[in-house]
This record gives structure tokens, C-alpha cells and sequence, in this order.
């Protein structure tokens, strides 16, 4: 028995890093998944190595900050699989490592657009497609940037404290709706996926020190780590749980 047996999952950002290590433990957890990003070949291969292992997966191209490629996507789910019970919204893109004085406007625009603007389409289609359903879980990836912020990154700092208290309007909309929709954020720490990795290469050794020095647990976090946790909001063990914020950090916000 797997935790999501039954479940059809839907995982923007599925090409890389936390989506796509979200992907392979939904599919080993029983769910039939459906990967979505702009990274087309990249997204393809995922979702082949998936299937080769015996999960469940298939590829979807979706830019996240068009409302018409996100009708299109729950419509295409709805008739393949009859139902939408899983939604994480895990695209996002990096701050841009420039002060606030010298930040261009559309520098700080298309940061908004992905990070927040992206979420809120995926809660008004995901939503409105697990309603036709039988409800259904949101798990939004935000981050520690959304509780504390940090310099030279001001547009990703708003963006993720905008996932932050999306989330819980969303929760508090649908939690007396029949069928129920649970909507939560997390609030992943730095973990060792290609944005940290191009951050540090950005950022240069600096930015390294910074993490170990200010990470109790003194490292960066697994994919994984991140995983699980979505698998336990989008799992019935979490049928209870709606407008909470699960961090995973190597304890950065306990100090
Ligand atoms: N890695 C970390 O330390 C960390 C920490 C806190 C929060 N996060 C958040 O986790 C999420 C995933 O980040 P990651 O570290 O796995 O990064 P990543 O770069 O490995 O993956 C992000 C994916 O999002 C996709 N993407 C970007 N713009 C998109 C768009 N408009 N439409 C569809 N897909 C798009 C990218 O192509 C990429 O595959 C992001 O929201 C990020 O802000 C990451």
C-alpha cells in the first residue's frame, strides 16, 4: 500500500530539483503523476526514468504565468484521469542578488509573476478542478525567505511571504466547501538543487559561508527532505491540516 494510492498528482516545476524529487516519491507512494514545466526535454526525461522504475508519470509543457495554459492542463487531467486530488505548486525561480536601490522594475515584475502570480493560478484551476472531484490537497512551495528576509533578494522575499498568506486565504476559502480542498504551504531551507547551486556559483563563496554559518544543522538540505514533507500534506494521514506552514530548514528559523 502506498501512501497516495489512487491519487492523480500534478507537480509544476517537475523538471528539476524539488519537483522532480517530489515526482519520483509520489509515483513510488502509489500516485499517478503528471510533471509540468517549461524545461520540455528535461521534464520528458524525468517523467521516462519514473515510468522505467514502475511509477505512474507523463509530461506536460506549462508555463505557470499563463491563466490559459492552466485551464488547458486541468482540463487535459480531468479527461485523461477523471479527477485532480494533488497540486504542487513548485515552479519558482531565484532572487536576483541585487539591492533593492538598484533593482529594475521588470527585474522585480517577473520574479512576482512566476513565484506568486503563478501560485494563485494554480490555486484557482487546482481548485476548481479538485471541486469536480473528490477535493484534494495544495501544497505551495514558499520558503524560509517568506517568514525572514535577506539582502539583495527583495522580490523573492515578497513573492515567497505572498505564498505564505495566499495560502492560508485559499485554505480558510475552501475549508467549508464540499468535497474539501486543503491548502498549506512549506517553507523549505537551503536545499541542494540547481538554484541553490547557480546562487552560490552567482554569489561566489560568500554566499556558501552564509549558509553554514547560519544553518544549524551547518549543511544544505536534501531534495528529499522536501519531498517527504509534501507527500505527508498531500497523503489522507494530513486530512486535518489546512492553512499550516510545515518548515523544513536544518532548523535556520528556530534561532
Ligand atoms: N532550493 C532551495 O533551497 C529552495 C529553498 C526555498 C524555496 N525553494 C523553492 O522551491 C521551488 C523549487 O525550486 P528548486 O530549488 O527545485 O529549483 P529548480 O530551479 O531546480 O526548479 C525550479 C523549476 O521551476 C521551473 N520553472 C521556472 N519558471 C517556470 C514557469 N514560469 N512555468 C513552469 N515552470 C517554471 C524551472 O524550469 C525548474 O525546472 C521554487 O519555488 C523555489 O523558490 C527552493
Amino acid at each position: 500500500m502506498g501512501r497516495l494510492d489512487g491519487k492523480v498528482a500534478l507537480l509544476t516545476g517537475g523538471a528539476s530539483g524539488l519537483g522532480k524529487a517530489t515526482g519520483d516519491l509520489m509515483a513510488a507512494e502509489g500516485a499517478t503523476v503528471v510533471l509540468s514545466d517549461i524545461q520540455e526535454v528535461e521534464g520528458e526525461n524525468v517523467a521516462a526514468a519514473i515510468r522505467e522504475a514502475g511509477g505512474a508519470c507523463s509530461f506536460k509543457p506549462h508555463d505557470t504565468t499563463v491563466e490559459a495554459q492552466w485551464e488547458r492542463i486541468c482540463a487535459d487531467i480531468m479527461e485523461e484521469h477523471g479527477h485532480l486530488d494533488i497540486l504542487l505548486n513548485g515552479a519558482g525561480i531565484g532572487g536576483s542578488g541585487v539591492e533593492l536601490i538598484e533593482m529594475e522594475l521588470d527585474t522585480w515584475k517577473r520574479c512576482l509573476s512566476i513565484n506568486l502570480d503563478g501560485v494563485f493560478l494554480g490555486c484557482k484551476h487546482g481548485i476548481r478542478a479538485m471541486l469536480q472531484g473528490t477535493g484534494g490537497s495544495i501544497i505551495n512551495i514558499s520558503s524560509i525567505l517568506g517568514f525572514a528576509g535577506i539582502a539583495n533578494s527583495s522580490n523573492y522575499c515578497a513573492s515567497k511571504g505572498g505564498v505564505r498568506l495566499l495560502s492560508k486565504a485559499a485554505a480558510l476559502e475552501c475549508a467549508r466547501k464540499t468535497p474539501r480542498v486543503r491548502v498549506n504551504s512549506i517553507h523549505p531551507g537551503f536545499i541542494d538543487t540547481p538554484m541553490v547551486a547557480g546562487a552560490i556559483q552567482r554569489r561566489g563563496p560568500e554566499f556558501r559561508e552564509y549558509i553554514e554559518n547560519n544553518v544549524p544543522f551547518g549543511e544544505l538540505g536534501e531534495p528529499l527532505d522536501i519531498a517527504e514533507g509534501v507527500v505527508y500534506l498531500a497523503s489522507d494521514a494530513a486530512k486535518f491540516v489546512t492553512g499550516s506552514e510545515l518548515t523544513i530548514d536544518g532548523g535556520f528559523l528556530a534561532r
